[in-house]
């Protein structure tokens, strides 16, 4: 049988693509390597699928052309999202401000997209894997480890490079650029960092603790990250190997090697001010007793001990009070590197958007060829944005087909 549309991925955009071309009257078939559809939503959120964020802007995405998630952002949001599992009679939280999830398991939208796939009579094949994308006439043709496909046109959804044992492959740069589009370099993001030294063993000692950060990245020259304000403050967790939460999962996107953080442990407080007054006002507490009654007691405890000081307020001069205010004010560390891809979130770059529609994702010069989700150089923050991202972009081209 020949289909009107192949979508390489059965993924949350190549789901969502196929399901809406489906609707639309196309033939369509969705294939992937992997034995299941949707492993990146079984597994995202915790298990629990942050499967959008109610205040997604443009603004909360990277990209080398950040006008380019514009329209589909616009033309599919997140309360379409909210409209078709409500229909499904999904269960969610707004677990932060704007940061859907749902109630119970991941599996929902999985079940959601799956059902309706069925009813728009999408074919799915699993563990067949895409070896080359060739044109063929006006339209193209897919060879795969279960034979030769023709199709009028190819979407690819293959997703990044994160989690390789997740099925990440990389395949769908090869493909852009086999057909001349340009890749923009890649490197992984929402990721945890690792420490080394002493700051590795300091932060494994406090394994579990969590506490509200505002976290910024120092960089000395003028390389450029993703260029937007360098500045989370959301919670931060230590690690045996280093620091996670979202606050650093966040500043991971404009990390580079060689980067500083710069990580302020009592945001909102000016711990000078806060100090002098607490010598003022009771000079026979411990440093540690003020410090416990503000941080995480295993943190206060180790702030002491990495410092090698637990004075009373009383003792403390102005100096060391300014120093205390650097250690927790901006208290500065060098990560040896992130976690790569083994555990990040998401790819930042991918393929470059110059060259293709942001209205249909199909390559100027070839609409036989599309691209959504996050194979291309769009890339969200945490909250929900990445799959936003993906049911907008695929709704975009599905509708296009
Ligand atoms: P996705 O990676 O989902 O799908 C690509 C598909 O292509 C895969 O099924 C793969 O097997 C297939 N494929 C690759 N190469 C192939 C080939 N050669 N032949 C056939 N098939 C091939 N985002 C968010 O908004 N909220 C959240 O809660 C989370 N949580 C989260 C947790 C974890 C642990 C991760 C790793 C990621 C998240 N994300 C997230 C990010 C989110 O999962 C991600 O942005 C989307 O899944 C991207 O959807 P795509 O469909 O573009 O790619």
């Amino acid at each position: 049988m020949t289909y009107d549309v192949v979508v390489i991925g059965a993924g949350a955009a190549g789901l969502m693509c196929a399901l809406t071309a489906g609707y639309g009257g196309q033939r369509v078939l969705v294939v992937d390597h992997a034995n299941k559809a949707g492993k990146k939503i079984l597994m995202s959120g915790g298990g629990r699928c942050n499967f959008t964020n109610l205040a997604t802007t443009p603004a909360n995405f990277f990209s080398a052309n950040p006008h380019f998630c514009i329209s589909a952002l616009k033309r599919y949001r997140p309360e379409h999202f909210v409209e078709l599992v409500e229909r499904h009679g999904v269960d969610y939280v707004e677990k932060a401000p704007g940061q859907l999830f749902c109630a119970d398991s991941a599996k929902e939208i999985l079940r959601v997209l799956l059902t309706e796939c069925d009813w728009a009579g999408v074919d799915i094949r699993l563990q067949c894997s895409v070896e080359r994308v060739e044109r063929l006439g006006e339209g193209m043709q897919v060879l795969t480890s279960q034979g030769r496909i023709e199709t009028g046109a190819v979407v690819v959804a293959c997703g990044g490079l994160s989690i390789p044992t997740m099925g990440a492959t990389g395949f769908g740069y090869d493909i852009a650029r086999q057909f001349g589009l340009a890749v923009t370099d890649t490197r992984p993001a929402l990721v945890p960092f690792i420490l080394t030294s002493q700051w590795k063993a300091r932060a494994a000692a406090l394994s579990g603790v969590a506490c509200d950060v505002a976290v910024s990245v120092l960089r000395d020259d003028q390389r450029q990250g993703p260029g937007r304000e360098q500045h989370y403050r959301e919670p931060m967790l230590f690690t045996h190997r280093g620091l996670s939460g979202p606050g650093m999962l966040q500043i991971s996107s404009y990390w580079l090697p060689g980067d500083e953080l710069e990580i302020d442990l009592l945001p909102g407080i000016d711990v000078g001010e806060a100090l002098a007054t607490a010598r003022r006002q009771s000079p026979r507490r411990q440093l540690s007793t003020w410090l416990g009654e503000r941080l995480p007691k295993r943190l206060a405890q180790s702030l002491g001990e990495w410092y090698g000081q637990d004075p009373l307020l009383a003792d403390l001069s102005n100096a060391r009070i300014e120093t205390w205010q650097g250690h927790l004010n901006r208290w500065r560390v060098k990560p040896a590197g992130t976690e790569g891809w083994r555990t990040a979130e998401v790819t930042m770059g991918g393929v470059d958007t110059q060259a293709i529609s942001s209205k249909s994702f199909a390559v100027e010069g070839l609409p036989q060829l599309r691209f959504i989700g996050e194979v291309l150089d769009v890339t969200g923050e945490l909250g929900g944005h990445n799959f936003q991202w993906a049911w907008s972009s695929g709704v975009a081209c599905g509708n296009a087909l």
